[in-house]
């Protein structure tokens, strides 16, 4: 019955739809985007914000370890930024949390930080992503985490905490200093309650820049804070030089299929010397311009005044992708060249490659 006047009002309301309406008087109850109400914030350390959202009609439960894309309008533009989700699915209050981290020149991360309060709507996307635990638990599992590289990490830990099934954990944390630990004090009240779950927080630099650098990730370090590492499935999660070490080591124990990593930024592939751009064509927006060969269209189609849909910019989201119309363009992760007409082109991991025209 609903359905069938929602049907009806359609016919009166076109050419927006009665969801557009219906926003006007609760942004939670539309169907033509999702949109989520800040609950609460709650600051975790000096420049580390939880928000607690409340999110509309269309959503879907996560697993712990997924993230969503978040929207926010910052001087008229639009701009999304992907983060994962830190609270557990049993959560019970049919509300989700996200905890940002403000980073340096970060415009996005600044913004929900400093300005967002509760009433505030932001638009969100369904949970993706595939850094989560298996369905049939590890028997022992290892996480190794740095910075807000906790993130996903803690909505598993919660998620194991919420079920009552805390496994046999050891869990590597890297942060500057004490002050800088994200979840600090759930973190230690997690390992208080649950002998399984073995914590070694790491401060980086907390005593001067000598000794700092032997205390990030190596091998003896690794041996001597979790001695049976050869033993656990790794999740990993944090700043491109910490996972390209734990990979690296990984790697070279012959282990690399038992490692699972969540990272900030795509790993690129060298771009070939001889790499050319071209003439750049965003059809749907009318809009010419040139590219070289390793910048991400992203930023050109940015860079030329668009402002493109778009999530994680590193090329996991797929909420930037662009319909192929005509020439080649460089998966910059792969090398790979994509030239066939209606391909998906992931444009914030792709270059140009000669002149290439996409509907965006
Ligand atoms: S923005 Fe996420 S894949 Fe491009």
């Amino acid at each position: 019955m609903k359905a069938r006047l929602l049907d009806l009002a359609g016919l009166f309301a076109t050419p927006l739809r009665p969801s557009h309406y219906l926003e006007l008087v609760n942004p939670l109850w539309t169907t033509h985007r999702l949109q989520a109400r800040v609950e609460s914030v709650w600051d975790e350390t000096a420049d580390a914000r939880t928000l607690t959202l409340r999110p509309g009609r269309g959503w879907r439960s996560h697993r712990a370890g997924q993230f969503i894309r978040v929207g926010a309008s910052i001087d008229g533009l639009r701009h999304t930024r992907t983060y994962s989700i830190s609270s557990a699915p049993e959560r019970g209050d049919e509300c989700i949390t996200i905890t940002v981290k403000a980073v340096d020149g970060g415009r996005v991360s600044r913004h929900l930080v400093r300005q967002i309060k509760p009433g505030d709507y932001l638009p969100i996307g369904l949970p993706q992503g595939e850094f989560v635990l298996p369905e049939a638990m590890p028997v022992r599992p290892l996480f190794i985490t740095a910075g807000s590289g906790i993130t996903p990490v803690m909505a598993m830990l919660r998620s194991y905490a919420a079920l009552g099934r805390m496994p046999d954990v050891t869990h590597i944390h890297y942060a500057p200093h004490a002050y800088d630990v994200i979840f600090g004090n759930e973190l230690k009240a997690l390992a208080a309650a649950h002998p399984g779950y073995k914590l070694k927080l790491v401060h980086t630099r907390e005593l001067g820049a000598e000794l700092s650098q032997r205390r990030h990730f190596s091998a003896e370090q690794l041996a001597e804070l979790c001695p049976d590492w050869a033993e656990r499935d790794v999740w990993g999660c944090g700043p491109a030089a910490l996972l390209g070490a734990v990979e690296s080591h990984w790697n070279q124990a012959g282990r690399a299929r038992h490692l699972h990593l969540e990272r900030f930024q795509a790993v690129l592939a060298p771009v070939p010397a001889d790499a050319a751009g071209g003439h750049v064509s965003f059809t749907t927006s009318k809009c010419e311009t040139d590219a070289d060969g390793h910048t991400p269209l992203l930023r050109v189609a940015e860079a030329a005044g668009l402002n493109p849909a778009h999530g994680c910019r590193m090329g996991i989201c797929h909420g930037c992708d662009a319909v192929l119309v005509s020439g080649c363009v460089r998966d910059l992760r792969t090398g790979a060249l994509i030239d066939e007409p209606g391909d998906k082109v992931q444009v914030c991991v792709s270059a140009a490659c000669g002149d290439v025209a996409l509907a965006l």
